[in-house]
This record gives structure tokens, C-alpha cells and sequence, in this order.
């Protein structure tokens, strides 16, 4: 039965550490600032390394327990040199989110192998040594783990256009599915993906135009009624991140205005 501490603990990620990708764009930004102002330790890594410290600076000056390291998530080298260095930072690491993610529209024929590869290094093989070398240093520090995969709503929808983007979405979904069968039971590691539809960032800024047919086309059909802004992804990644999510694995949450219900 549950009691009061057991209730009031559910939420609580204070001390955790987590390893943030993709954490100098919209959304991973402000997963960083979400999960440290709740007390968590942050690493956070991207390519630039003007843009992770400056990062790192902005979380410092609230407070925030912060450390950085740069590299490409798709290359192998530099993710086993990032996950060390967070585990010298900090001493272990107890979650992973991956929002490092890239597209580029284009139909199939005019696409270059070159830019679906990069499509698919950016999200699938990125997002795959990630989780295979933290998962790694999860394994070994045998206290379980939270793991979760930034994918889309359009993991499970194609587009014109999106053969790329859709079809490495759809893999993170499975990577999650298939984690979870490897390590839940075994390892108490959780792996769940969030699932956005369209939300605030320097890309999608032009959809947030009201004056823009294609925004309203869209909101049309969207049952919230009005687009994502960065903040409207914290809480369900604080949620993924804690006890409350202890029963939930291989799950494709859905944090998209009710984009799938339509
Ligand atoms: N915003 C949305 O509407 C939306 C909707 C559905 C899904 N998503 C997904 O959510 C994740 C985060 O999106 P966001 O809106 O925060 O994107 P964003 O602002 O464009 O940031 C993207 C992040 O990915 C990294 N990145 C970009 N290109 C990369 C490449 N070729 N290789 C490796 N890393 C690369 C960037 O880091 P550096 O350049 O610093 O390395 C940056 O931190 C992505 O996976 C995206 O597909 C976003």
C-alpha cells in the first residue's frame, strides 16, 4: 500500500546524473535546465564546443551542477571519450537522454546517399552508441538505469519527404522496444522514447507564424490546439527520469498535443 513517502519519492530525481545529447538545441536545452533546477547533475554534450560551454555557463549561473564534453554522437571514439569523461565528472552516470537529431527534407529522388546518411548517423547510429556505451557503465555500476530516446510523432507516420527522418524515427522506436527486452528484467534499465510533434526551435520557429497556411492546416488537427514550446517537454522527461516511470518500458510516449488521437 502505498504511504506518504512513498508518494512524495516518486518524483524526486535530486542527485541523480544524467547525460544529455543534442542538449544545445530547443529541446534538449531545456531538458538541462529542467533536470537540473530538480536537483539533478548535468552533462551535457554536442559538437560545438562555444555552444556547450556557454551552456554549461548559463547552468552554472543558476546553480546547476554541470559539466560538458564535445564530439559527434555518430562517432564511436568520441562517444566512448564522452561517457568517460561524465563519469570522471561525476562518478556515474543513472540517466541517458539522446536528443541529437537532424533532417532534411527532400523527396527520394533528389535526395544524396551522403544526406540520408547523415540523417541516419545523426539519429539512429548516434543514438545507438549511446545507449550501447552507457548502457555499458549502467550495467557496471548495477543500480539500474533510466534511458530515454528523443524520436517524433512522426516515427509512426510517413510524410512526403521523410524518408529519411521517418525511417530513423521509427528505428529509435524499435531500439527502445528492443533495450528494453535486453535490459529491463536483467538490469532494471529502463528505455522509453518521447515522441514530440512540432515544438518551438530555430527550425521550426516559421510554423509559429498565425499567418502561416501550413501552421493552421496543422493546428486544424492538432487537439491541443496550439504547438509545443520547449517547457511543455520537461515535465514528461522529469516523469521518465524518476520512480513514477518505474513500471513503464519499450513505451513510445506520445508528447504531441494528440497528434496520434486524430
Ligand atoms: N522541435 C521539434 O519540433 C521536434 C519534433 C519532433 C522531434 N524532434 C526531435 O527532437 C530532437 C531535438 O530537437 P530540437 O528541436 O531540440 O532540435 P534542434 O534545436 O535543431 O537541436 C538539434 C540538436 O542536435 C544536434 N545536431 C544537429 N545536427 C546534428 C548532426 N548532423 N549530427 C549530430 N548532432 C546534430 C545539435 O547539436 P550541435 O549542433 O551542437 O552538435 C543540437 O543540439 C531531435 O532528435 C528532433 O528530431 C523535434
Amino acid at each position: 500500500m502505498a504511504d506518504k513517502q512513498f508518494v512524495n519519492n516518486l518524483f524526486d530525481v535530486k542527485g541523480k546524473v544524467a547525460l544529455l545529447t543534442g542538449a544545445t538545441g530547443a529541446l534538449g536545452k531545456a531538458v538541462a535546465i529542467g533536470y537540473g533546477l530538480a536537483g539533478m547533475k548535468v552533462f551535457v554534450t554536442g559538437r560545438s564546443d562555444d555552444k556547450c560551454k556557454n551552456l554549461c555557463d548559463e547552468l552554472t549561473a543558476q546553480g546547476i551542477e554541470c559539466g560538458y564534453s564535445i564530439g559527434d554522437p555518430a562517432i564511436e571514439e568520441d562517444v566512448i571519450r564522452i561517457v568517460k569523461d561524465a563519469v570522471e565528472k561525476f562518478g556515474e552516470i543513472n540517466v541517458l537522454l539522446t536528443a541529437a537529431g537532424y533532417n532534411h527534407a527532400q523527396p527520394i529522388v533528389e535526395q544524396e546517399l551522403s544526406e540520408w546518411k547523415k540523417i541516419m548517423d545523426s539519429d539512429v547510429q548516434g543514438t545507438w552508441l549511446f545507449c550501447k556505451y552507457v548502457g555499458e557503465q549502467m550495467i557496471k555500476q548495477g543500480k539500474g538505469g533510466k534511458v530515454i530516446l528523443v524520436s517524433s510523432a512522426r516515427s509512426k507516420m510517413g510524410m512526403a519527404g521523410y524518408t529519411g527522418y521517418c525511417t530513423a524515427k521509427a528505428g529509435i522506436d524499435l531500439m527502445a522496444q528492443s533495450l528494453a527486452c535486453e535490459w529491463t528484467a536483467k538490469y532494471k534499465i529502463n528505455v522509453n522514447t518521447i515522441n514530440p510533434t512540432v515544438f518551438r526551435s530555430d527550425l521550426t520557429e516559421w510554423m509559429f507564424d498565425p499567418e502561416s497556411a501550413v501552421s493552421q492546416n496543422f493546428l486544424r488537427r492538432l487537439p491541443i490546439g496550439r504547438l509545443g514550446e520547449p517547457d511543455d517537454f520537461v515535465g514528461p522527461c522529469i516523469f521518465l527520469a524518476s520512480a513514477a516511470s518505474d513500471f513503464m518500458t519499450g513505451a513510445n510516449v506520445a508528447v504531441e498535443g494528440g497528434y496520434w488521437a486524430n
